[in-house]
């Protein structure tokens, strides 16, 4: 098995990338037949770029758009400590029906958090899809409506993912070797 080496550690293929437009054909799939109208597809950046970019493509809804954020967090005054904002939301979310893009759901923090944000702005509805999830690492209760494939607690990089910043650019998904 062909391995990489990225920064101190070497990763070998675990989803190639055959089976990655597969995964993402299915998730366009089941969201084409939920019969959502005029969906707002929100990617989670950096991440999700490669998997937004390709689940677009495959969705045949009419009227469907795109639109990116990001989650930063900062350090606020004492009294409020980690302040979380995100950074690109500027239309209006009132009565559109938002699904969010991500490329991994490991804890679900993250997903927690971008949900807080998207509270008292009169969605209509609000759905959230992945590429991979760990249901073994997952620590919230909020349903997560698609799941492109649930791994173990691998680490893993490529289309889209990173070590450390590197390895988004690999067409195909690795995971730690051990
Ligand atoms: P959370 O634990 O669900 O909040 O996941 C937070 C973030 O950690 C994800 O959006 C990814 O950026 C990153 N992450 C989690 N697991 C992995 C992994 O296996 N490889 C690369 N990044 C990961
Ligand atoms: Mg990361």
């Amino acid at each position: 098995m062909k391995t990489i080496q990225l920064h101190d550690k070497t990763f070998e293929v675990y989803i190639p990338e055959t089976g990655i437009a597969e995964i993402v054909n299915s998730v366009a799939t089941a969201i084409n037949n939920s019969g959502v109208e005029k969906p707002l597809f929100i990617a989670v950046l950096n991440g999700s770029f490669l998997f937004a970019a390709d689940i677009m493509r495959k969705i045949t809804i009419p009227n469907a758009e795109i639109s990116f954020i990001k989650l930063a967090s900062y350090q606020g005054t004492e009294s409020s400590g980690i302040v979380n904002e995100l950074i690109g939301l500027n239309q209006d979310l009132k009565g559109r029906n938002i699904i969010i893009l991500e490329d991994i759901i490991d804890t679900g923090n993250t997903l927690e958090k971008i949900i807080e944000l998207f509270q008292n702005k009169e969605i209509a509805s609000f759905k959230t899809a992945t590429l991979l999830y760990k249901p073994k690492a997952y620590k919230k209760e909020i349903p997560i409506d698609y799941i492109g494939k649930s791994i173990p607690n691998d680490f893993v990089v490529g289309y889209g993912l990173d070590y450390e910043e590197i390895g988004r650019n690999l067409p195909h998904i690795y995971k730690l070797k051990n």
